[in-house]
């Protein structure tokens, strides 16, 4: 080829990519939590009992949810609903599905140590990623992320539950909050919205 020529392609390889946002991007709207203040730093233990921060997780999007593993129902149907929904979105598009980190954090640190959610965490999918800490760090993430959580009074002082907000939460690569992820409607609507936002 001569120089001619590359110049030529050159410019009309721009020009295709400086139309590609327009006109191919997945979803022109805006995300639904753009701007939202939820998120932010943290750094917790995950199942390997590796710290794992935020910052680890840079260039990848974040799905997120809060609960903890002795819940007896509401945790196990979301979370098998996004393992499930991860699974088909890998099958369907492997390369954008690769860029998701599924992540479940503890609202019960206290008995979910990294033992506990190893068993867990990998019942719903292989990459999920179990997080815990001490209750105060907890605490203040969830704060951070809008999540509410209160252990119920009990008889006895290992048989509790815990009330938790119930919210599957997708950031982008940069931590940035973009959308509710609708995993109480099953894994085809999870897939949607993941395919929707996940570039
Ligand atoms: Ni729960």
């Amino acid at each position: 080829m001569n120089e001619v020529m590359k110049h030529w392609l050159c410019l009309i390889l721009l020009a295709v990519a400086s139309l590609a946002p327009a006109g191919c991007s997945r979803s022109s709207e805006e995300p639904p939590l753009q701007g939202a203040s939820i998120g932010g730093p943290f750094a917790l233990t995950d199942q390997n009992g590796r710290t794992v921060r935020d910052s680890d997780l840079a260039g990848r999007y974040r799905l997120i949810y809060f609960g903890y593993a002795s819940c007896p129902d509401v945790c196990p149907t979301d979370l098998q609903v996004i393992g499930q929904a991860l699974t088909q979105f890998e099958k369907a598009a492997p390369e954008r599905a690769r860029t998701v980190q599924p992540i479940f954090i503890s609202v019960d640190p206290e008995r979910d140590t990294p033992a506990v959610l190893k068993d867990y965490v990998g019942a719903f999918h292989p990459r999920l990623i179990g997080l815990t800490g001490p209750v105060e760090q907890v605490r203040a993430v969830a704060k951070k992320y809008g999540i509410y959580f209160v252990k119920q009074d009990s008889e006895g002082a290992s048989s509790y539950l815990v009330d938790h907000s119930r919210q599957t939460m997708l950031f982008g690569p940069g931590g940035e909050p973009i959308a509710l992820v609708p995993s109480d409607e099953g894994a085809k609507a999870v897939v949607e919205t993941l395919d929707k936002w996940v570039k």
